[in-house]
């Protein structure tokens, strides 16, 4: 199996937006909240030039609540660092990002003297939603534009904040396997990546281990199967995923799985391992 893996890609990211970071005053990281420390790129911290940094758990309506909490006392332990748990769409929860951002920054936001801020985060973690929703229009996805960017543009909100409108396009960092299918598992990563059926296993021993109530009540068993693999079958069986024969056909079961996870459909459920966070975070970094 191969994980694609782009780390060219990635220190050019970080030296443009390390670039960038000099004329802004905080930066927006965000963070999927079912992943808080796999969809984040430690990376950042680097070149972060000691700014403000309010770390966003979007998504907030799909992660498990109690998960989201620990992270959030954990990543407000740094120095300089906020975390605000929100759902992108939300144009309350928006807000209550704009008067953070104001808490920031105390000394800028009026007229002449406006608050410069940028987005930064991996691929599929809500970015643009998040842009969009902040500006009230719809901007154009960098992926969008013409490969020829001219001077980035910056996005007045028309209450003190200036929002570059490129979002900074992190990759996360995947030094450990267990990480890679964390977010393949959770959609941060494309399909190619990896074999679906491989990652719908992964994502069934999780759940077993982890939420193995919400599998029993979603694929209406009263007990769960002994092997992952079994698992896969049996949502399989229960979502009619068969071929001739009443065979359960595996990839597809694998696929459904995994679309049913991230839509939500089996309940709130956070994908990084038990632990509290700063176990997980000192184990990682070890890596
Ligand atoms: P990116 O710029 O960081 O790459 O992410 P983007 O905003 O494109 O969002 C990626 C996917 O995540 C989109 O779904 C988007 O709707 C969804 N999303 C963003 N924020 C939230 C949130 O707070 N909660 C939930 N549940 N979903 C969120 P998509 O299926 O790829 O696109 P679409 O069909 O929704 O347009």
């Amino acid at each position: 199996m191969t994980i694609k893996w782009y780390p060219g890609h990635m220190s050019k990211a970080l030296e443009q937006i390390s670039e960038l970071v000099r004329k802004i005053d905080v930066i927006i990281e965000v963070l999927d909240a079912r992943l808080p420390f796999s969809s984040s790129n430690h990376l950042l911290e680097q070149v972060r030039r000691n700014k403000p940094c309010i770390k966003v758990l979007n998504k907030n309506d799909l992660a498990d609540p109690a998960v989201t909490r620990a992270w959030v006392q954990h990543f407000q332990k740094a120095s300089g660092v906020r975390a605000l748990p929100l759902v992108a769409k939300n144009i309350p929860e928006a807000k209550n990002l704009v008067k953070l951002i104001k808490q920031v920054c105390p000394n800028r936001g009026n007229p002449g003297y406006p608050i410069r801020t940028m987005v930064v985060g991996i691929p599929n973690v809500g970015k643009s939603t998040l842009i969009n929703t902040l500006a009230g229009k719809s901007i154009a996805k960098v992926g969008d534009k013409p490969a020829v960017t001219l001077k980035p543009q910056q996005i007045d909100l028309r209450n003190g904040i200036l929002l570059f409108d490129t979002p900074g396009l992190l990759w996360p960092v995947m030094d450990d396997q267990g990480g890679a299918y964390r977010l393949a598992a959770s959609g941060a990563i494309g399909a190619n990546a990896l074999d679906y059926t491989n990652v719908g296993v992964f994502a069934a021993a999780y759940m077993m281990r982890r939420y193995p109530e919400l599998l029993k009540e979603r694929y209406k068993l009263d007990e769960l199967p002994e092997l992952p693999y079994e698992m896969v079958e049996a949502v399989g069986r229960c979502l009619g995923c068969l071929m001739t024969g009443g065979v359960v056909d595996v990839h597809r079961a694998a696929e459904t799985f995994l679309r049913e996870l991230r839509a939500g459909k089996a309940g709130r459920i956070s994908f990084e391992e038990p632990g509290t966070p700063a176990d997980i975070e000192a184990e990682l970094l070890k890596m």
